[in-house]
């Protein structure tokens, strides 16, 4: 997939069909023969520079009706699991399918991701979204979780639901031996029962953290950090199967 960025980093997915914005309109035939690093003109001689989508530009303008986990904290679960080339991988809920895009980047051809959404509509648009971007290791289930895991021998199982511990004993049936479990949850209390069933299912080495992240503005009058941030997302709750 193609997209145009403005002067100001702006991102626009490009169609095969004429574009228009504030700044004018580029040619429809333009638009097709751009190839990744040319700069195309508006009518009004504003430049727009072609690019090849990578997944955070993709997830940035995918089609989701629902909230997806930033790349802070996806950046953080990647790290923590240590996944990687050939792992397989549970995901639920699917939502929009960015995490499940996340994994399936991570996990590359010879890996796997199986993410499970309730909600028919859901499942389709993240099946939507999953082939747009040309990955053919994540295949979305549209089925409720806490009816079961069909899949064994999972190295990781991530939970971003509203009750992630009712999944925990099955989870620990699909898991490999030093598989992990990783949850996300908005609010303490979650997380706080959480940790009473992962103990109870005898996972080790359960901790939570939260990722608060810091962008610091450089500009001519001084150098702070943002007065504008997200301030909270979710707590992050890791958990070892042995
Ligand atoms: C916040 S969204 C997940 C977003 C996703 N992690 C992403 O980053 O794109 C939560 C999803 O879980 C789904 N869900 C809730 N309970 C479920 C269950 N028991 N089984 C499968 N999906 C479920 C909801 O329909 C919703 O789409």
């Amino acid at each position: 997939m193609r997209i145009l960025m403005d002067e100001k980093g702006r991102k626009y997915i490009a169609h095969n069909e004429e574009f228009h914005t504030n700044f004018g309109f580029i040619k429809k035939e333009d638009i097709e023969k751009g190839m990744p690093g040319d700069v195309l003109k508006t009518h009004l001689g504003h430049k727009f520079k072609v690019l090849k989508a990578n997944i955070n530009d993709y997830i940035d303008l995918m089609e989701r009706k629902c909230s997806i986990i930033l790349p802070k904290d996806i950046g953080i679960i990647i790290a923590t699991t240590g996944i990687g080339c050939g792992d397989k991988i549970i995901d639920a809920g699917t939502g929009a399918g960015a995490t499940a895009l996340h994994f399936g980047n991570v996990v590359g051809e010879k890996g796997a991701v199986y993410s499970y959404e309730i909600r028919k509509d859901f499942a389709e648009i993240a099946k939507r979204n999953i082939e747009g971007f040309g990955l053919e290791n994540v295949h979305i289930k549209c089925k409720n979780i806490l009816d079961g895991i069909d899949e064994e021998n999972i190295d990781l199982i991530f939970l971003d639901l509203p009750k992630p511990w009712d999944v925990i004993e099955n989870a620990r049936s699909a898991l490999k031996v030093g598989g992990y479990i990783a949850t996300y949850t908005p609010y303490i209390e979650q997380m706080q029962i959480l940790h009473k069933v992962l103990k109870k299912y005898e996972f080790t080495n359960v901790k939570t953290i939260e990722c608060i992240l810091r962008e610091i503005e450089v500009k001519n009058k001084g150098t702070r950090p943002k007065t504008r941030a997200v301030g909270h997302t979710g707590y992050l709750t890791f958990a070892r199967n042995l």
